[in-house]
Order: C-alpha cells, then structure tokens, then sequence
C-alpha cells in the first residue's frame, strides 16, 4: 500500500518536476536525489510552474506567514518570500535537506523572511501560518486535517497533488499538475440570537455545518424559514432569505467564538446588529 502511494505521488510529480533544471538539485555541500526517502514521504520537488500557482490561488501576499510542511529544498517558502513579499518557514525532517533550504533561502536573498527549520510536521507548531502548503500523500494529508480545521478560520491551505478526503477543495489546480485549496471555516454551528435583528420580534439563526457547507433555518417572530445560498469563506458566512413583504434579503454575518456581528443592506442603507451563541 505503502508503496503504491509512493509510486503515485512520484507519478503526479513526473509531469512537472522534470520540467526543472537538475542545477536546481542541491549545492556544493548536499546533492540530493529525487525520489530519496524521506521520514514519512520522499523528496521529489513541486515544479516552478505549480509552486506559482499553489502561492497565487492562495493570494499569498506581504501580510501572510506560510508555513510548507515537508519543505524539501525550501523552493515553496523561497517562492512566498522572494514573489509574493510573504514570510515563510519551511519544516523539513531531513537535517542535509532542512540545511540546504536554508543555504537556497540565502542564495535566492530572502533569508531575513525565509526559515527553513529541521523538524517533525508531526510535533512542530504551525498554527501561527495563514497560509499552509503540502505535497506529501493521502493518509498524511489526513492525518494532518483535525490540526488543520482547528486553525484559525480563514487560514487558506493549498495541497499538490493529494486531496483531504470528504473535506471538499473550494477549488482546484488542474495543471501542470493537480493542486487542491481550502478555506479553513470557522465553526458556525449551533443556536445563535440576533440582536436587534428585527425590531418587532427576536430572531433565531440555528446552523448545521459539514465543513464549508452551512445550512439552517431563521426565525424571526413565529415564522422560521430555511436560510437561502449560504456561502461560509473562514469567519465569514453570507445567507438570504425572504422577508415579511416577500422580499429576498442578504445578510452578511462574521463569526468571532461564540459572538457574531452582522450587517444587512435595507433600503439602500446597512442595517448592522450583533448576536451571540445560545
Ligand atoms: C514530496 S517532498 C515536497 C517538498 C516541497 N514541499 C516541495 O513541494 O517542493 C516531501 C518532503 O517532506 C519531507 N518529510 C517527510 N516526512 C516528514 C516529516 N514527518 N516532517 C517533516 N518533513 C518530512 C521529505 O524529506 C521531503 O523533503
């Protein structure tokens, strides 16, 4: 089984990773081979194409810290610093390979924004990234998903090649190779009240979530209705539904623990409330 997964990720990476000139492959002081073992995963690089669409779909800029979990030669975290102005920290197991990154980081001028440190994805702390990327495999990727979800919401993480099992993508790389990109969502569920929501009545906002997918019934007064076109992006959930003149209204709602503040558009003008959960 092991095998087999190695063999597939060493089949997604031979489309683009030899699209790379085998300069790039190490220095005077470690040459590494691709395909060389690794703790939980061999070394073969993400090509420089992909790396840039990874960092862009991302939208990895000056105010992001990445963190590249399994970061190889350090060619991600390079790429965040030196194209997209971010701070980076590559955590690689391989100590000739975590130095190297280092050496590269210096190399490419970005050193004072670019960590490449040795150690364990496994027992390293990166829950300070907003930006996390991977290229490991299938089971990794899923053992490392409960640590990714209890991120902070918004957190955007971006996988080459492997999925997140029944976590679906908010989208998709298709080439040169396959690259998968999530949103961490903040945990909505529940019972919440809205406050001076509407005047006239209280009002109940109650949540179901599988992940991103929210969805749920409002109450204002004695009427519930299911809530319309949720979309939830990190801390950030926007609905509709339909008012008591048989209008369709679209509220705007950002989530902060167990309070909420939210925002409504009512005659050309922004009807603002907060709530919190029950
Ligand atoms: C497929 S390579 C990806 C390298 C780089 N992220 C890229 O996309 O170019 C995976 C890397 O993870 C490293 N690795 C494997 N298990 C690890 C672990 N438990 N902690 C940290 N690094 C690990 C390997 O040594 C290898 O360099």
């Amino acid at each position: 089984m092991i095998k087999k997964l190695i063999f597939l990720l060493a089949f997604f990476a031979f489309s683009n990773a030899f699209s790379q000139s085998s300069t790039e492959l190490g220095d005077d002081k470690y040459r590494p081979n691709m395909g060389q073992s690794g703790k939980d995963v061999i070394w073969i690089p993400t090509g420089n194409e992909l790396v840039a669409k990874m960092l862009k779909i991302a939208n990895v800029g000056p105010s992001d810290l990445l963190y590249d979990l399994g970061a190889g030669d350090g060619k991600i975290a390079i790429a965040a610093a030196r194209d997209f102005g971010a701070r980076a920290v590559g955590i690689e197991f391989n100590p000739d390979m975590a130095a190297l990154g280092q050496r590269n980081a210096e190399r490419a001028g970005v050193a004072n924004k670019v960590k490449i440190i040795q150690g364990d994805i496994f027992k390293e702390d990166f829950s300070k990234a907003t930006v996390v990327t991977l290229y490991l495999l299938p089971e990794l990727n899923q053992q490392l998903r409960p640590t990714i979800l209890k991120m902070k919401p918004g957190t955007r993480v971006v996988s080459h090649a492997f999925d997140m099992g029944d976590w679906q993508p908010d989208a998709e790389i298709d080439s040169p190779a396959k690259g998968y990109f999530w949103i961490v969502p903040a945990n909505v569920s529940g019972e919440w009240a809205l406050d001076s929501f509407d005047s006239k009545s209280s009002t109940i906002l109650n949540l179901s979530q599988k992940f991103q997918y929210v969805g749920g019934n409002l109450t204002l007064g004695k009427k519930t209705q299911p809530i319309l076109n949720a979309d939830l992006k990190g801390d950030r959930l926007q609905f509709s539904y339909i008012d008591d003149m048989n209008n369709l209204r679209t509220v705007r709602l950002s989530f902060n623990g167990s309070n909420i503040k939210g925002e409504e558009n009512s005659n050309y003008m922004i009807r603002e409330f907060s709530g919190f959960k029950r």
